[in-house]
């Protein structure tokens, strides 16, 4: 609750500029228009679905779930940050050649459509690793999210919410490429969150946070 009231002006600033940029299309569609906010419409998610087996699942894998170095997996991932990310990749902001050249392609509509699409895949845990977990590294990297306030914003089951991304389970090696992006400026967040979060940790912590977090389990989130 509390994250997510602390995060809605984010979220109402971001709804304004793809409201802004979609109204004039919206209007000459009023059907569509008039059917948009029920995001969870038969109709719209079956297209989705379609458009994101045909677009996206090569890479994303069909359930979400990607085995690609550096592809991050979106089964689990929730609408709002979703559409966010599309966003900044639309906008060139979010720089990675692949999704760029397709976030160009699409419409506000489809930004929506695409997002809620993958709101709705359940989150699909990572394959089982070869080895158990380093104790010692997991310990440190739950010690450093204590420390820099990981789980106060991305959830004591880091399973993320609204705007604030799943990042349990998440494929480590995007993690690192993520967290150590926002410490060198290459990404820049929707918000300054990220930024903030990671300025004042040493690069091996990061690392060692984004182990932590690809292995990361919350007993707690079971039946959830
Ligand atoms: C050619 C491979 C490829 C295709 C096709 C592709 N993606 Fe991606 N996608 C990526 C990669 C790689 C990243 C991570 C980019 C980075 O590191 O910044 C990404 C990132 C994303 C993210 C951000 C996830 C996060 O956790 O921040 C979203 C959302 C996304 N893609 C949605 C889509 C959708 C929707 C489609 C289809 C319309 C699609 N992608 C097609 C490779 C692809
Ligand atoms: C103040 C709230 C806040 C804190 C504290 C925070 N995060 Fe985040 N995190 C966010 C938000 C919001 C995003 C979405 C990024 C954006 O703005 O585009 C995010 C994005 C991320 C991503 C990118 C995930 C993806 O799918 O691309 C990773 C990884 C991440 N956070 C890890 C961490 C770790 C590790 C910590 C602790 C060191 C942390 N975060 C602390 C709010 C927070």
């Amino acid at each position: 609750m509390r994250r997510e009231y602390r995060l809605a002006c984010w979220a109402a600033a971001l709804v304004v500029a793809l409201l802004a940029s979609s109204n004039a299309a919206a209007q000459q569609k009023s059907v569509n228009a008039a059917a948009a906010p029920a995001a969870a419409a038969p109709t719209a998610g079956g297209e989705y679905a379609k458009r994101f087996a045909d677009l996206c699942a090569a890479c994303h894998g069909p359930n979400g779930r990607s085995d690609m170095p550096g592809t991050p997996a979106l089964a689990g991932q929730h609408s709002f940050y979703a559409i966010t990310q599309l966003f900044l990749f639309r906008e060139g902001r979010r720089d990675n050649d692949a999704m760029t050249a397709i976030a160009k392609t699409l419409k506000d509509d489809d930004l929506r459509g695409f997002s809620d699409f993958i709101g709705t895949l359940p989150p699909v845990p990572p394959p089982k690793p070869s080895s158990p977990p380093d104790p010692a590294r997991m310990s440190k990297g739950r010690e450093l999210a204590q420390q820099h306030k990981c789980f106060f914003c991305h959830g004591n089951d880091l399973a993320g919410g609204q705007q604030v991304p799943r990042i349990a389970g998440q494929r480590e090696d995007y993690l690192q490429t993520s967290l150590q992006g926002f410490k060198s400026g290459k990404r820049p967040g929707y918000t300054m969150a990220m930024t903030e979060a990671v300025s004042q940790i040493a690069a091996a912590d990061l690392d060692t946070l984004a182990y932590f977090a690809a292995r990361f389990t919350a007993p707690a989130a079971v039946g959830k």
